[in-house]
């Protein structure tokens, strides 16, 4: 921000000093729109994400990361092939807490098992429920609009 506020004023002088210039009032007016709308966009509060996971989740995301779940596992579809993709599994029927926490004590197929305690274990999960909460995957609740946008469904939309 101060890079641009400096550059800004230097301009802004350098404009000044080649008054003599008739172009230069317009050039002016163009570099304060610019400057104005740069103000704008940089101090704008809406682009900052909420942190929203809790401390419990935060801690299964570094679980999660820290033992390369993401290498076999996809979440909305990105990451590894060999096992399924996780984004529902907390609220898929027949899935669920206890079905997620059987997969980390036995492992099957080619993912290991691990050793995790009782609270890493929920933490896992309260990261998956937390995900899950967020939408779904597959989505086939998306609605084409005439503009060409597409609108999905969310699940925590009010
Ligand atoms: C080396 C690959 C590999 C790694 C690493 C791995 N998994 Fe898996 N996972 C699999 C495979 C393969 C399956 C079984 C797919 C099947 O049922 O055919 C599976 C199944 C699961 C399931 C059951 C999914 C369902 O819908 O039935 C869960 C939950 C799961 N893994 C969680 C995890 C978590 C959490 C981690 C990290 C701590 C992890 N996995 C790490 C390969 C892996």
């Amino acid at each position: 921000m101060s890079y641009l506020l400096k550059a800004c004023i230097f301009t802004f002088a350098a404009v000044l000093i080649n008054m003599q210039n008739k172009n230069s009032l317009i050039i002016l007016g163009l570099i304060t729109l610019f400057c104005v709308y740069n103000f704008l966009i940089y101090t704008s509060k809406d682009g900052d994400a909420p942190i929203k996971l809790s401390s419990e989740a935060l801690h299964g995301q570094q679980l999660w990361q820290e033992n390369n779940c993401w290498s076999c596992h996809q979440i909305y579809g990105l990451g590894g092939y060999l096992g399924p993709d996780l984004t529902n599994v907390f609220s898929e029927v027949g899935k669920g807490p206890d079905y997620i926490k059987a997969f980390l004590n036995s492992g099957i197929k080619s993912m290991p098992k691990f050793n995790f305690s009782e609270e890493e274990k929920g933490a896992i999960v309260s990261y998956l429920q937390k995900i899950d909460s967020t939408g779904y995957y597959p989505n086939y609740e998306a609605t084409f609009k005439a503009t060409g946008w597409v609108e999905l469904k969310y699940k925590d939309e009010k």
